[in-house]
């Protein structure tokens, strides 16, 4: 099937998007608007350490985007902003989402991604089923496909139908999330659907994550710290195919219905950061501006990025290896990514280098606080 032939079963008019100012929902921002410029858009979001209105910044002007700064913990705010704007979508994003965080402090991990969906959820409820208010309603979950666990090197990838066992806080954190989502459609009727996807890449990931930390960490000629031996798997989307992904599945999937979404592209930890030390060696080698705007660079003094890797103790309970099998989004709503890794990881680098200001207010700024007062980076 192709991505335009099947069958519309939900079509959103006016969209909640909470989290929205984080990495993914505010790249599902700016493709939503683009997509569907007739639809309406309300982000809510806390503005975490994660949440940066800069991220809405291209899209601020956009008359069909109400910006909502508030936490999902509120239900009085939510159920306010469900009646008074119409919402027909609910797209949940906000969550704490960075394992390394929830191993130091689990309990913010608990409370927004647990108790905040299931205030949430019972907004959602009060509004759209006890008030009779929408029949044509869309609570879209984005988890993660932690919830699943590890794998072996053999083991076959991720399914639908594959047994939880999260091992982060993290990851608990999220399967009781999904958890709740299904019981508030079995035991409610509530039109419920979620996609667990894999490890997301691209503009505007806040940079304590490996892809964009050993980007900035690079330019600034610090350590690159890799985790153990280097060796665990994850696989690597672009976050736009995600947010196609959800798209398909917020219109076309099948009410209660899970989905995987995935790239089916499996990378070493250490074999991605030395692809990113290559590539950036290669940008110094033909862009003569590069020297004289990162000074501290190793390659400014004839040296390769690799000489920054350095293997550090490795994260509690470390996952192995992540992989999806996304052939149940690709069967039935004809969903493929279209980035390959090759134009993703050019893209996001790219990015990165054009938005020097972006990051180095992040890294100048709370995140350093937080690596210095947790552990030194
Ligand atoms: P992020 O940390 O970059 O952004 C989270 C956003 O949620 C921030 O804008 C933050 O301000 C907001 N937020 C946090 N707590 C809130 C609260 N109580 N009320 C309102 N807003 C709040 O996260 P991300 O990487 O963009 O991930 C988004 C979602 O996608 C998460 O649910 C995550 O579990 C899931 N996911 C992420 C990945 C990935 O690779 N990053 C992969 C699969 C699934
Ligand atoms: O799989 C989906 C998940 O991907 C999402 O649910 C999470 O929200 C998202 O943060 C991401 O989790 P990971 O833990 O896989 O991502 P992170 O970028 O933190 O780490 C990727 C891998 O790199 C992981 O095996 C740990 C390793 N790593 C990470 C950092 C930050 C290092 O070796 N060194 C580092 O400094």
């Amino acid at each position: 099937m192709t991505e335009t032939a099947k069958n519309s079963e939900h079509k959103p008019c006016n969209l909640l998007v909470t989290g929205g100012a984080g990495f993914i929902g505010s790249n599902f921002v700016h493709y939503w608007l683009k997509t569907w410029p007739d639809t309406r858009l309300i982000v809510l979001d806390a503005l975490t350490y994660a949440g940066n209105r800069n991220n809405l910044t291209e899209v601020e002007d956009n008359k069909s985007l109400r910006f909502v700064q508030g936490d999902i913990l509120d239900e009085t705010l939510v159920e306010g902003l469900l009646r008074d704007e119409a919402i027909d979508t609910i797209v949940h994003f906000a969550a704490e989402s960075h394992v390394d965080r929830s191993i130091h402090g689990p309990d913010a991990f608990l409370q927004t991604n647990i108790i905040g969906t299931h205030s949430l959820l019972k907004a959602a409820k009060r509004v759209w089923l006890d008030d009779q208010i929408k029949d044509n309603h869309r609570f879209h979950h984005v988890s993660t496909d932690e919830v699943y666990g590890t794998l072996k090197p053999n083991d076959p990838a991720f399914t639908e139908t594959t047994p939880y066992a999260p091992n982060s806080p993290y990851a608990a954190s999220k399967a009781s999330s999904d958890f709740l989502v299904r019981a508030y459609h079995e035991t409610y009727g509530l039109n419920v659907t979620t996609s667990n996807c894999s490890n997301n890449y691209g503009s505007y990931q806040f940079p304590e994550k490996l892809i964009p930390l050993v980007i900035a960490n690079i330019l600034d000629g610090k350590p690159l710290p890799i985790y153990g031996d280097g060796q665990q798997i994850r696989d690597w989307l672009y976050v736009d195919d995600h947010n196609r992904g959800i798209d398909l599945v917020i219109r076309h999937g099948r009410n209660n219905e899970t989905y995987n979404i995935g790239g089916n592209n499996e990378w070493a930890n250490i074999d991605i950061v030395k692809l990113i030390c290559e590539l950036l060696d290669k940008q110094f080698q033909s862009a003569s501006d590069m020297a004289i705007r990162f000074p501290n660079a190793p390659q400014v003094t004839g040296k390769s990025a690799k000489d920054l890797i350095t293997f550090v103790k490795d994260r509690a309970g470390h996952d192995r290896r992540y992989a999806i099998d996304a052939s149940k989004i690709t069967g039935e709503l004809g969903y493929s990514p279209k980035e390959s890794f090759e134009t993703g990881i050019r893209k996001t680098l790219q990015w990165y280098l054009e938005n020097e200001t972006w990051w180095r207010a992040i890294m100048d700024g709370s995140y350093q606080h937080w690596l210095k007062t947790n552990y030194n980076k």
